[in-house]
């Protein structure tokens, strides 16, 4: 191990584990697994590094859950080993499409703005992109908050992150009682390149471990952009030429390969799934920089998150134009598709005509009424954090609204009304509220019930505050 080909000498220790990552006539590179240590190169002769080769591999199992692991699966939180239940490999082959069957169910992230409009199934991988602070890690959090007592298994994958703000986010997922159903893998900004690099398959390869077993299972990659510039920092290091941005020109592989493991198995293969939902930093909103737009050109629909809407406290700041999800519609229980059926076409038409409006002063009635309608809406999409809501709650939500029953409450009111609302309806019809979760199903019974307790309450509403 003495011939390094780098401009500094490095000295690997015997029995340091390493990726290799470059095989040529008479040399091969290796890209070391170590905390202090990015790549090593050797040239000529016959490297050690070749001597006993094996799969890079990550220990997984049940032991997992609750713990936070570094890229190569040890912990990392001071809770003693992890008992492993079997070994995988890092990189494996994504399951076949034979293997595979439609997206079918629902994986709610209980927020409003998310699953009316741009609702995830299972399987599904739906890209989160969007500015620095603009939110994009509390909505990947809501959604792993959102899964308690689901029996989902999620997995956060943190990449260059701080290690406080990771811990940070680990305390709060235990404080909140969902860490036992969580794993984090981090590679912080501080470990290697190569760590980051890997972190993302290895967190990948422990999901597959509890997918093949027919489990659930959702997992966040927070966040891709740095795993591509860590990826770009071990390329150029070995050397390989330099593309578009300086990142190598198999990018785009590093994340088509890591996504396309996401999957809803068949029912043969037990059934299991994995949602992926990676996430993208931009720059000043630019989505057609080379690494957004391949990831968006992988994943089945992006979350688009708006700086501007994100100060305006429209929050979370979703930018419900430019937000797609293309397979996650098969996916919502029939109550949702039901009760949020007009609510795309309301809002766009809510757009336009507030674009139109916006240099008139004098609006007609009906005009202005279409207006308020459109900001009652927006507002009912705004959402605190920590506050997931459930599937009864979204639909009594989407069908008052939608039916222009709230329409009379001052839009600076209606989210404090409409968590009263949904408090009251709680005590008045309990049966309701869970026959709708427990079924996913609105019956045109049921849908008139929700409209007239929904009357009822505006009408008390309204007296309350005279
Ligand atoms: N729905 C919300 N309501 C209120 N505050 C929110 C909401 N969503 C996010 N925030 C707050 O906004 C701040 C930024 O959120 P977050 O860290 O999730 O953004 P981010 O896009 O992941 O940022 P970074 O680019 O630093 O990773 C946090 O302080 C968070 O608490
Ligand atoms: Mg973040």
């Amino acid at each position: 191990m003495e011939k390094v080909h780098t401009p500094k000498r490095v000295a690997a220790q015997p029995g340091q584990r390493g990726k290799i990552a470059l095989i040529a006539a008479g040399c091969a590179a290796a890209v070391l697994l170590a905390a202090y240590l990015g790549l090593c190169a050797w040239v000529g002769g016959s490297p050690n590094i070749l001597k006993g080769v094996s799969v890079a591999g990550v220990p997984v199992g049940e032991g997992f859950l609750g713990r936070v692991v570094d890229a190569l699966g040890s912990p990392i939180d001071g809770a003693g080993p992890i008992q492993a239940d079997a070994y995988y490999p890092v990189e494996r082959p994504a399951s076949g499409i034979m293997d595979r069957q439609p997206v079918n169910q629902p994986m709610e992230t209980g927020l409003l703005a998310i699953d009316a409009l741009f609702p995830i199934g299972r399987g599904q991988r739906e890209l989160i992109i969007g500015d620095r602070q603009t939110g994009k890690t509390a909505v990947a959090l809501d959604t792993i908050l959102n899964q308690k007592g689901k029996n989902v298994v999620c997995i956060y994958v943190a990449i260059g992150q701080k290690a406080s703000s990771v811990a940070l986010l680990a305390e709060n997922l235990r404080r909140r009682g969902a860490m036992d159903y969580c794993i984090i893998v981090n590679a912080s900004a501080s470990d290697s390149a190569s760590l980051q690099y890997i972190a993302p398959y290895a967190g990948t390869s422990i999901g597959e471990y509890f997918m093949h077993q027919g489990r659930d299972v959702l997992i966040v990659y927070d966040d891709l952009s740095k795993h591509a510039i860590a990826y770009r920092a071990l390329s150029l290091l070995l050397e390989r030429s330099p593309g578009r941005e300086a990142y190598p020109g198999d990018v785009f592989y590093l994340h088509s390969r890591l996504l396309e493991r996401s999957a809803h198995l068949s029912d043969e293969k037990g059934g299991g799934s994995m949602t992926a939902l990676p996430i993208i930093e931009t720059q000043a909103g630019d989505v057609s920089a080379y690494i957004p737009t391949n990831v968006i050109s992988i994943t089945d629909g992006q979350l688009y998150l708006e700086s501007s809407l994100f100060f305006s406290g429209q929050r979370p700041a979703v930018n419900v134009g430019l937000s797609v999800s293309r397979v996650g519609g098969d996916a919502q229980t029939k109550a949702m598709k039901k009760a949020a059926g007009a609510m795309r076409l309301d809002l766009a038409q809510y757009r336009e005509m507030e674009v139109f409006t916006q240099f008139s002063s004098d609006l007609d009635d009906a005009t202005k009424r279409q207006l308020t309608y459109g900001q009652g809406l927006m507002r009912l999409l705004r959402q605190k954090q920590y506050s997931p809501l459930s599937q009864h709650e979204q639909v009594i939500t989407l069908v008052a609204a939608l039916n222009h029953v709230l329409q009379d409450i001052p839009v600076e009111q209606i989210s404090g009304a409409q968590r009263q609302m949904l408090d009251w309806f709680a005590e008045q019809d309990a049966a309701l509220c869970q026959r709708i979760d427990s079924t996913g199903l609105l019956t045109e019974d049921d849908r008139q019930q929700i409209l007239s307790l929904a009357r009822t309450f505006v009408a008390q509403y309204q007296k309350k505050g005279q």
